[in-house]
């Protein structure tokens, strides 16, 4: 199914459909459950997931709906697949640029921006970028090359000298502006004649910028969204008709679920991150004895030299830390081993949930769309880069509809 604009309600319905069925099984995370509530429905495929090593679950990790588990999982996967296809939106070749320009750039990030602005197609030629949370401007330097004007949002000062330091350096002319996105008077930032354009601005910043755009009629608009979860509330705040009336609710969570997908990472990185989840597992069911409660306790996050400590002593402060009963007669080497076996259950259990990742994704890709939709725009939706580049590859395309087209503005 193609993401045409027609089909942006249809398809976020289908979404919403699929993921409210399926709630108790993408909602509950097994890091948190000893056991899960759909294990008992579907013994088999929790048996066949339990008993796989850490590797495997590693490999499958960003393609579970590869894997041949047994039911339902293959049925859901295949569901999964239909529901999130989403095509490459068209590219354009772009001018070749002076590599000064993405001096300073680290790589990943200069091929997201050239895949962006490649993505970039509407009716009209923008005349004025605003780089919305622009960071040291980079993608609206690369953009503005062509001689438009550039303004950059910011609000982290360094950033904004930094920024306009380049700007000056490489002679393109570019106001960088210290700016809280989120302050009243941002608003005064957006004028009819700009497109602002935000790469990977987080939940509530991107969000605002959909906001401020369409109330101020910005003729069009690009965004990447990423961090979900990056809000001030306690649980998603629906934008659309669409996501209004849905009876999904999405807690802080929930929205952490699309952005589970990791980015190949090199073998000490991961590492360390394996010994920190196996530490906080074991430690799990050490707490759950020390105070009797069959419970997660959440733990906050801990400095890295913490893994520096015999595990012994990490359990011993960790408990300390919690107001917990200082730990007596645990057999420590064995406490330890059931922390890496449950490691590899929780990543093996987490390729169910993984299988809604990206639905979810796109019922929130779609709600923003959608809203967009409401508020006069034309929108497509589309991914602009692989997801080796970023896992956060897709991007919204929303321009003013032609003033003749008879539809009235909502909201
Ligand atoms: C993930 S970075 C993206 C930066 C840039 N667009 C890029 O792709 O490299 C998010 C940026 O938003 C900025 N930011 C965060 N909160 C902000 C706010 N309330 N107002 C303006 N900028 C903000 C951060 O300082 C950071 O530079």
């Amino acid at each position: 199914m193609p993401p045409h604009t027609d089909d942006l309600h249809a398809r976020f319905l289908a979404l919403d459909a699929f993921l409210l069925a399926h709630q108790h099984l993408w909602k509950p995370r097994p890091f948190t459950h000893r056991h899960l509530p759909w294990e008992a429905q579907h013994p088999e495929l929790s048996t066949w997931l339990r008993q796989r090593s850490l590797e495997q679950a590693e490999t499958a990790h960003n393609h579970p709906e590869r894997l041949d588990a047994p039911q339902p999982f293959v049925e859901i996967a295949n569901q999964s697949k239909a529901l999130s296809e989403v095509d490459a939106l068209p590219t354009h070749p772009l001018n070749a640029v002076s590599s000064r320009l993405s001096v300073d750039v680290p790589g990943r990030k200069w091929q997201q921006i050239e895949a962006f602005a490649k993505s970039l197609s509407f009716r009209s030629t923008p005349t004025h970028w605003l780089d919305w949370c622009a960071g040291k401007g980079h993608l609206g330097r690369r953009l503005a090359h062509g001689g438009q004007a550039l303004t950059c949002l910011e609000y982290d000062e360094q950033l904004v000298q930094a920024g306009q330091q380049l700007s000056a350096k490489l002679g393109i002319h570019a106001m960088h502006l210290h700016q809280n996105v989120m302050a009243a008077d941002a608003a005064s930032r957006l004028a009819s004649h700009q497109t602002p354009v935000a790469l990977h601005a987080c939940g509530d910043l991107h969000v605002r910028l959909m906001q401020l755009a369409s109330d101020a009629r910005c003729q069009h608009m690009a965004i990447a969204p990423c961090c979900y979860n990056r809000i001030d509330s306690h649980q998603y705040q629906p934008l659309s008709a669409e996501g209004l009336a849905s009876r999904l609710t999405l807690s802080l969570d929930d929205l952490g679920l699309p952005l589970s997908e990791t980015v190949t990472a090199g073998a000490r990185v991961r590492r360390q991150r394996d010994t920190s989840m196996a530490r906080r597992l074991a430690f799990d069911l050490l707490q759950r004895q020390l105070r009797g409660i069959d419970d997660y306790l959440p733990t906050p996050s801990l400095p890295s030299a913490w893994l520096d400590k015999p595990f012994a002593d990490y359990c011993r402060d960790l408990a300390e830390l919690k107001h917990l009963p200082a730990p007596t007669d645990s057999n420590w080497p064995e406490l330890e081993a059931a922390g890496w076996q449950r490691l590899a259950q929780v990543r093996n259990l987490e390729l169910v949930r993984n299988l809604f990742r990206r639905p979810l994704e796109l019922w929130l890709i779609l709600d923003r769309a959608l809203y967009l939709q409401q508020r006069n725009y034309d929108v497509r939706i589309g991914t602009f880069c692989d997801s080796h580049i970023t896992p956060r590859n897709l991007l919204i395309l929303a321009e003013l509809k032609p003033h003749n087209s008879g539809v009235l503005p909502c909201g």
